[in-house]
């Protein structure tokens, strides 16, 4: 199937007026107190969904939760579960209350991240903090959750960046947590590829297996977000300044998420996302995909060393 045609979209591209009502519907997302995530959260519960947000912070997430029933009314449909994806062991814990409370799962929107940490970092597991934050706590919770997402005929959704195709483009499969010549970028550069190799891995297995389960890749484009505050000083305060003269709101930012959750016709092996200036903004449709995302034999790898670092072995 080829990617979305943008005739059928418009010249406006996707935009939530497309969305039907999606009552009945339950939507999960990471990293919903701020950004992209929140406003994900937020068009969705218009449409009428119900929306389960796993954030790391919790006294956050219920002032969220909180401010979200008050701007949308009482009877909306959002609660929260504390989650950290920088420790696998709040990640099985999340992932099991979520299927006590969860029956059935329409979507999860891989949206939480971290970004250009300024010092090489770890996460409770010895995993350096942006890989094992954006790609690995992620494919650990879609592994966890992908049979309550098949029984659902559900969608993973998950949120890149066109980071993924700066710097190295490839996996530093000979020290992937970067002991050695460690960059804030480069680490973010190889999570972000990681995670759209994993997309695409995934797409290609849950083909094989003839499971109804929809894959789908995005990213917000330059979208203005809490972001940088993971970034060191210098980084924070030049996109502090250029995030009010090159990005859009952080709602904009949150289309591409939805459009894949709930569009139909969507195909795999596609980026969406903006696709106006610098594909940072303007009309989401889809966008091409560069050659170092769609490499078998490094997603292949990746995703058996994934299977390893997590402990878990999984696959439709
Ligand atoms: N903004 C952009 O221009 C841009 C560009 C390209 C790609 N992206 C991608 O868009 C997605 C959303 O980011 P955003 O721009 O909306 O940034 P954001 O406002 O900083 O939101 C990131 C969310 O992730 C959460 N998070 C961070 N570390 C976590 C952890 N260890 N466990 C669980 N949750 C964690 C944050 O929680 P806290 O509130 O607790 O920090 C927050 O809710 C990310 O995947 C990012 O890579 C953004």
């Amino acid at each position: 199937m080829e990617a979305m045609e943008e005739e059928s979209l418009g010249p406006n591209g996707w935009t939530p007026d497309r969305c039907r009502p999606l009552d009945d519907k339950t939507f999960v997302i990471t990293g919903a107190t701020s950004g992209t995530g929140l406003e994900a959260a937020r068009i969705l519960l218009r449409k009428g969904a119900r929306v389960v947000m796993l954030n790391r912070n919790a006294e956050k997430s219920a002032i969220v939760v909180d401010n979200l029933k008050k701007e949308l009314g009482a009877s909306v449909d959002v609660t929260s579960i504390e989650m950290d994806l920088a420790r696998l062991a709040s990640v099985r814990n999340a992932a099991a209350e979520l299927l006590e409370r969860a029956p059935r799962i329409d979507a999860l929107i891989c949206n939480a991240a971290i970004a250009q940490v300024p010092k090489r970092e770890l996460t409770a597991d010895g995993f350096e903090s942006q890989f094992g934050v954006n790609h690995l706590g992620h494919f650990l919770l879609c592994g966890l959750l992908f049979e309550r997402i098949a029984a659902s005929e559900g969608r993973i959704v998950v949120v890149g960046s066109l980071a993924y195709k700066m710097g190295a483009k490839r996996i530093r499969f000979e020290d992937i947590h970067f002991s050695r010549d460690y960059s804030p970028w480069h680490a973010y550069n190889q999570s972000k590829l990681a995670q759209l190799m994993f997309a695409f891995e995934l797409q290609r297995r849950v083909q094989a297996s003839g499971k109804n389960v929809g894959v789908f890749a995005c990213h917000p484009g330059a979208s203005r977000t809490n972001l940088q505050s993971s970034f060191g000083m210098r980084d924070r305060i030049l996109w502090g300044v250029l995030k009010w003269l090159i990005a859009q709101p952080a709602e904009r930012g949150a289309w591409p998420a939805v459009m894949c959750a709930t569009e139909e016709g969507l195909a795999p092996l596609a980026l969406y996302g903006p696709t106006g200036r610098g594909e940072m903004v303007g009309p989401v449709g889809a966008s091409q995909v560069d050659e170092c995302a769609l490499d078998r034999e490094s997603a292949a790898k990746l995703w058996s060393l994934s299977e390893q670092l997590t402990r878990l072995s999984w696959g439709p």
